[in-house]
């Protein structure tokens, strides 16, 4: 099989990684992909908004398979418009990517489908909100409906805090039109999850579960951040968790999408808080998650591609996706001043050291200069993943793989699988 994969970043990099494994596979492309994707696959230069010449070059380059990463291009269609192509895609419609792509939308599907999640109303206007907001010791979480690259949330402990992030959002536009209308609901406690699985609309194989760590300092202090880094397992979902959330979150969910209309194909990644009354949803995605992907794919023993595959045409009955018992670890290396404007052009050292079969170092914000040399381009510039026996094991093989590489003003969590 030729296959395509969509997108540029350290989830894009395990995906294609992973998927160049696959004895089915002839050729891995990328689009645009990134200089540590290109040791996997080769780079095409094409842009995500440009869906006629995506669609033009994977006809022409007789293409089997594309798999779409971010969730931009699935919220604009890019999958339904291969799929009129003629082309097999995985990663849902439009219609369906509004899970992810309309936080009111996902709050109606699993108000309709009884999925436990917090307590929320939808406004646009701040007054009204306000009073909800304050019935509830301003103690919610205020949520731009539309896309808002991860900084849509803001968690609030106080009134004066929920009225300053509804002010931002509803009066100031902080986030354009996706903050036109926003979700407020109510904050609930308790450690995260990410548990995410392959859906051919009706079936469903759940991958093995994740735990993201999103603020940038150790211990969960400082703002969010797309990610610092990712284990998998994680304690807290054990196997009777997991079979709660596929039958109180998932099915249910993907049973609502087709009752509506629009039948959910691709990863569909529920982000769970596990409070004292059991797991509830905060979020759901569209696509597979950025870092969970980097770990989660070093832990499947099996081949990804079959899964893709017939998660794509609609048919996962036959599919099995045995995991490692072994832990993985993903620790992400960050530019100066992310979350805020990241640094860029600084040059990356140590990235040749030879690494061990189980250390993988995908790269995510990375660039190659015409002299040859990898320099920083992105916030989250590098994922240093690695497999050991448990999570203590794991986390010091990535450790010490990351102590091999240097950047100025490299970020990085010390803390990333010590979670709770
Ligand atoms: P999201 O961008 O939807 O992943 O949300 C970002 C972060 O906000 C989540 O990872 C949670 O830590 C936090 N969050 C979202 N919703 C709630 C909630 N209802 N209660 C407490 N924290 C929340
Ligand atoms: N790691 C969180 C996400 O991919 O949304």
């Amino acid at each position: 099989m030729r296959i395509l994969v969509v997108g540029s970043g350290g989830r894009e990099h395990a995906l294609a990684w992973k998927i160049s494994r696959s004895p089915l596979v002839s050729a891995v492309f990328a689009a645009p992909g990134n200089p540590g994707i290109a040791q996997v696959a080769t780079l095409v230069p094409l842009k995500l908004e440009d869906h006629g010449a995506i669609i033009r070059w994977v006809k022409e380059n007789r293409i089997d398979l594309v798999v779409i990463g971010p969730e931009a291009p699935l919220v604009a269609g890019l999958a339904d418009r291969l799929g009129e192509a003629g082309v097999l895609a995985f990663g849902p419609s439009a219609a369906a990517a509004r899970i992810e792509g309309s936080k009111a939308f996902a709050k109606d599907v699993m108000r309709a489908a009884g999925i436990p999640t917090a307590a929320h109303e939808t406004f646009d206007a701040v007054a009204p909100a306000l009073a909800w907001a304050r019935a509830r010791g301003g103690r919610v979480a205020v949520k731009a409906d539309g896309l808002a690259a991860g900084k849509g949330v803001v968690v609030c402990g106080d009134v004066a805090a929920a009225e300053a992030a509804l002010q931002a959002m509803l009066v100031q536009h902080v986030h354009g039109a996706a903050g036109a209308r926003v979700v407020v609901e109510e904050r609930l406690e308790g450690p995260e999850a990410s548990c995410l699985c392959l859906s051919d609309g009706e079936r469903v194989r759940l991958l093995p579960a994740a735990q993201d760590h999103k603020r940038i300092f150790d211990g969960d202090r400082g703002p969010n951040t797309g990610g610092m880094g990712a284990f998998s397992p994680t304690p807290n979902v054990t196997p009777a968790v997991e079979a709660v959330v596929e039958r109180d979150v998932v099915l249910p969910a993907l049973r609502e999408l087709s009752r509506r209309g629009c039948p959910f194909r691709g990863v569909l990644y529920a982000g769970l808080m596990l409070t004292k009354d059991g797991p509830r949803v905060i979020e759901f995605n569209a696509r597979f998650g950025d870092p969970e992907t980097q770990p989660i794919m070093m832990r499947l023993a099996g081949d990804v591609v079959p899964a893709l595959v017939a998660a794509a045409k609609g048919d996962l009955s036959g599919v099995e996706l045995p995991v490692d018992p072994r832990a993985a670890v993903g620790v992400v290396l960050a530019a100066e001043n992310y979350p805020g404007t990241p640094s860029r052009g600084d040059v990356i050292e140590g990235l040749e050291a030879p690494l061990d079969a189980d250390v993988q170092v995908f790269h995510a914000g990375t660039a190659q200069r015409p002299d040859g040399a990898v320099v920083t381009n992105g916030g989250r510039v590098l994922t240093v993943c690695a497999l050991g026996d448990g999570l203590d094991s794991a986390a010091a093989r990535a450790y010490a793989a990351a102590a091999r590489i240097r950047f100025r003003g490299m970020q990085l969590r010390r803390d990333i699988g010590k979670k709770p």
